[in-house]
């Protein structure tokens, strides 16, 4: 295990700089995931770490070790990749124990190593099969059981579990998460799920464009975004975000464009007749007990809550509930906010007002 480092990374094709000097240091053992939309870097910042992408300006080390220059091969990483890149022609058993066979291993160890993985994974009755005869969860696990057979320093997995069903990718996240737990081996981690991201990473690094956002545990993430970006990102649904500005007189309150009412937290420091953007999320507003009117739009039951989409004073607000509502299309309600969950987010910057 080891620790990994990336200081002021760079990535060029060319002119066009597509990362922009990323910092991030991960401890020995940690699970790290790095999120963010599609075309964001995260992929690329992966294959420097692995070295199968040169690195452009900056430093990136594992174990205090500079690798800049030094080959995959001797980084002691092992990759996991999206389409798991299993040899088709070869068993399960051959998959996981080929790069140990190419390090020129002894063959009982190679066998054993390799009988070890499989039971970690529940693949010991699978061995002999080949890839086409596994399923999609199955063929994952024999892309792991490869990663693991090899003891690395440092695990990379780039979305591994895109290809599989929404069922079996939560299945397979837990999975993931034990085989951390007993491994304990140091894991970065690529998705553009920040479901995934929250549920799996000790910590996890938000990017945009090819500039790191905001680095932080799942739960600091979603309880103090840096900025209205992080904000939107992580949770499901989103925050709502209403364009508006402080009170000019009277109480100290948010004013919406549409001419709601909502109360701001204490400890923030805003002007009267600032423009702001105020972000709540749908889980910390409440209905009909008080607040500002709204008109009902939609109600969406997944069963444990209630999504109710409402149009307040011009702009669609979501705010979820557990409690059964007899509700409908159409209906007046008012929604409150607590204002000790509510962010505010500078107009141009979209940066975090609350400190
Ligand atoms: N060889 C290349 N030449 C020029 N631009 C490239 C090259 N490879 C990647 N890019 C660009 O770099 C950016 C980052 O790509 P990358 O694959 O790292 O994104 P990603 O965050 O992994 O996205 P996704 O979630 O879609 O996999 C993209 O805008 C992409 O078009
Ligand atoms: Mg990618």
């Amino acid at each position: 295990m080891a620790s990994v480092s990336v200081a002021n990374a760079r990535k060029n094709y060319g002119h066009l700089e597509i990362l922009h000097g990323v910092d991030i240091e991960i401890k020995d053992g940690e699970f790290v995931i790095l999120v963010g939309p599609s075309g964001c870097g995260k992929s690329t910042l992966l294959r420097m770490i692995a070295g199968l992408e040169e690195i452009s300006d900056g430093r990136i080390s594992i174990g205090g070790r500079v690798v800049n220059h030094v080959a995959p091969k001797e980084r002691d990483i092992a990759m996991v990749f999206q389409s798991y890149a299993l040899y088709p022609h070869m068993t399960v058993e051959a998959n996981m124990g080929f790069s140990l066979r190419l390090a020129k291993a002894p063959k009982e160890e190679i066998r054993t190593r390799v009988r070890e993985a499989a039971e970690i994974l529940g693949l010991e009755k699978l061995l002999d099969r080949h890839p086409r005869n596994l399923s999609g969860g199955q063929r994952q696990r024999v892309a792991m059981g490869r990663a693991i057979v090899r003891q690395p320093q440092v695990f990379l997995f780039d979305e591994p579990l895109s290809n599989l069903d929404a069922k079996l990718r939560v299945q397979m996240r837990s999975e993931i998460k034990q085989l951390h737990q007993r491994l304990k081996t140091t894991t970065i981690y690529v998705t553009h799920d920040q479901i995934e991201a929250m549920t799996m990473a000790d910590k996890i690094v938000v990017m945009r464009d090819g500039y790191v956002e905001q680095i932080g545990s799942p739960l600091d993430l979603y309880d103090s975004p840096a900025n209205r970006f992080v904000a939107g990102f992580i949770g499901s649904p989103g925050m709502n975000f209403i364009e508006g500005k402080i009170s000019n007189d009277g109480p100290i309150e948010f004013i919406a464009q549409g001419g709601a009412r909502l109360p701001i937290p204490t400890d923030v420091t805003v002007a009267r007749g600032q423009d702001v953007v105020y972000g709540i999320r749908p889980e910390h507003l409440t209905i009909n007990q008080g607040g500002a009117q709204a008109e009902v739009m939609l109600i969406e039951p997944t069963g444990a809550e209630t999504q109710i989409s409402v149009d307040m004073g011009g702009a669609t607000i979501v705010a979820t509930v557990r409690d059964r509502l007899a509700l409908r299309a159409g209906d007046t309600i008012s929604i409150a906010a607590d204002p000790s969950k509510v962010h505010l987010f500078d107009v141009v910057s979209g940066r975090t007002l609350i400190v």
